[in-house]
Parts: C-alpha cells; structure tokens; sequence
C-alpha cells in the first residue's frame, strides 16, 4: 500500500502469541518500558501492537468501540500518549466481519467510525483480522478499511489478517502494507516450518509497501529448542517477514535475548533492497537439508543452510542455485558466530549444521582485482 510506510518489514512486538485474552493496561506498558531498557526498540521494535480482547464486548450508544473498562480503565488514548512519549508506536486490533475471533464487536460495515476512533485515540497500526465475516470476499471487506484509515488523515499502518484465503499476495499490495499468507502460527517446530514453506510460495510478491506475512513470531515462548528459535528468526528475517515478537518481553531469557537482537540477521530483514529470499535447493531425505537464499543491497546475498532433518548435516550452498558464476569468489559473513568466514569461497559452501539449526551468511562476490590480491 502506497501510504509511505512499510518500506521495510514491520518490527515490534504483539500481544497475542503469549498473552492471548490476559491482557490489561499494566502489561502493556510494562511492555513498553520493556522494549526500552532492553534495548529492543533501539533495535527497531518499534510498534507495540495490541491484539484481541482490548475492546468491550459492546458498543456504546453512539455505535463507537470501547475500551474494557476492567481491563484498560484510562482508555486507549492514555496508552498511545504513554508509548508516544517513550517514541514507540501503538497498534490495534479489529475485524473485518461482525465479531473479532475472542467475540468483541468487529468493524464491518463500522469502518469509518472505528477508523475514527483509532486516528482520535493516536494509534499507528491496525492488525485486521477475518472471523465472522459472513462469507463476503475479503476482496469486498479489506478495501473499506483502508479507505477509512486513509480518510482520517492519520497515517495508520494496515497489516491484513485474512490468514491466506484468497491469496492476498496476488491483489493485497494495493490494499494492505502487509498480509498474512497462513493460519496462525502455534509454539512448535511442526507450524513453523509448514508456515515457510507455505510463505514462501508468494516471495514474488513482496516488496517495499507490502509484505508477506508468515505471523508473529514464537522465539521465547518455550515450546522449541534454541536451534529452532534461531532457524524460525534466521528464515522469517530472510523473507522479508514482519518481525513481531510474541514473547514477554519483561522475563526473556539470555537466548531468547541473544536471538532476538542478532543486529545482523535484523540487517537481512530490513535490507533496502527489500527483495524476499526463498527456499533455492534441497537435499537429503525428504529435502530436509535446505539451502534459502535472497539477494540484498550492494550485489550481496543473504544465505542460510537450514537442517530440518533429526541427524546433524553437511549442506552445500552451489552457486548454480544461488544465481552465481561459478567462478566468482565470495568473502562470507558469518551472522550468527559474528565472524567473517577465513579465505573466500569459490563454486560452492558446504558448513556442518546441527539438527533443526540454521546457519546464515552473507556473500560478498569480489571483483576480479580484489580476488586477486
Ligand atoms: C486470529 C488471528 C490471530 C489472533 C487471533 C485473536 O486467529 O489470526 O493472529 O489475532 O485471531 O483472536
């Protein structure tokens, strides 16, 4: 979507995949203080996005959403002042159809009253969500609210949330400025690879003002191992998905904080270049020895050795299928190990990944004369 924003993937943090229905005013900003003196934000998690539950399960006589008085008594606009003044942004949810999934009123047929609502209360971001749409085409339900946000002359982020049901890749880009490709994504090894490879279908479409969006992230929440956490960041940084984290954010463990500030693989994700790497080769029983590769800016790549099989592997990367001359050389960087890789690779890259783990680079082609010296 052409509004200015979403040049590079969105980063933040969201309620859902942790909190759920337990949200209140205090976890949101405690989460806010969080992502300061943890140094997140200086990073780039910016937006604080929060999701279901917020709203009241009515109405009020004026037809207008309002906040639970239980949950969030100094209402939403207290809040956004609080995130503003801390120079993050505050994100909201709603959907497109009569109810929001957790049952609160949703905004079909409301568009331009709870676009107002939001632009008076200073929110920047709306996650749109798809329960109880009563069958109507999400070709027919998204456009509306985008029309909504843009009339209220507050520049609102739009992230779509219609989980992959008509394809948005293929008409979302002028609706959105990101939309989910999947379901939801669930703590596990087994929904994090299906979602990418799922996602990865629609690489083509991705681009500065609207990306793909495999869901938020799970790093932190307990249900995979610390290689797995860094394969689920290394891959979703790679294409170019929204990075989102769904973990709390006040008790992260040392990993949990290693993996998530990696400056370099947030590098990747946020590239100028904006171009989405995908799955290039695959090896091994049931393909699980995996090579993903995108091209960044400055004529270098971005390349990962992902071992989804149970057995630690040697992957090969082959220029042939990243798109390279053979007899190119390349200077590697190591993005997790924070080492440049000693002597420069010719033809081929072959590294030992444990299981489940996901080992990434960045490739520099040299030029002739540099090769030579
Ligand atoms: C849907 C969305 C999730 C989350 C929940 C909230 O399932 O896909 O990301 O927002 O609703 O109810």
């Amino acid at each position: 979507l052409n509004n200015g924003l979403a040049r590079t993937p969105q980063m933040g943090w969201n309620s859902w995949n942790f909190f759920a229905c337990n949200i209140n005013e205090t976890v949101i900003k405690e989460t806010a203080d969080a992502l300061i003196s943890t140094g997140l934000a200086d990073l780039g998690y910016v937006y604080l996005n929060i999701d279901d539950c917020w709203s009241s399960t009515t109405r009020n006589s004026e037809g207008q959403l309002v906040p639970d008085p239980k949950t969030f008594p100094s209402g939403i606009k207290s809040l956004a002042d609080y995130v503003h003044t801390k120079g993050l942004k505050l994100g909201i949810y709603s959907d497109a159809g009569a109810f929001t999934c957790e049952v609160r009123p949703g905004s079909l047929f409301h568009e331009t009253d709870d676009a107002e609502s939001f632009a008076s209360w200073g929110v920047d971001y709306l996650k749109y969500d798809n329960c109880f749409n009563l069958g109507i085409k999400p070709e027919k339900r998204y456009p509306p609210m985008r029309d909504a946000l843009n009339a209220t002359g507050r520049t609102i982020f739009y992230s779509m949330c219609e989980w992959g049901e008509d394809d948005p890749a293929l008409w979302a880009g002028r609706v959105g400025n990101s939309w989910r490709t999947t379901g939801d994504i669930n703590d596990s090894w087994a929904s994090m690879t299906t979602i990418a490879d799922l996602n990865d279908k629609w690489a083509a479409y991705a681009g500065p003002g609207g990306w793909n969006d495999p869901d938020m992230l799970e790093v932190g929440n307990g249900g995979m191992t610390y290689q797995e956490y860094r394969a689920h960041f290394s891959i979703w940084a790679l294409m170019k998905a929204p990075l989102l984290v769904g973990c709390d954010v006040r008790n992260m463990t040392a990993e949990t904080y290693e993996i998530l500030t990696n400056r370099e693989v947030i590098a990747v994700n946020q590239d100028s270049l904006g171009v989405q790497g995908r799955k290039v080769n695959v090896t091994g029983t049931d393909g699980c020895q995996q090579v993903w590769a995108g091209p960044l800016s400055g004529h270098r790549l971005v390349v990962a050795l992902w071992n989804r099989c149970s057995k630690a592997a040697i992957i090969t990367a082959l220029w042939e299928t990243l798109g390279l001359e053979s007899s190119t050389s390349v200077a590697i960087r190591d993005l997790w190990q924070h080492k440049n890789v000693s002597g420069n690779a010719v033809s081929s890259f072959s590294a030992y990944v444990d299981a489940h783990d996901c080992l990434v680079y960045i490739f520099t082609p040299l030029t002739l004369s540099q090769s030579a010296i």
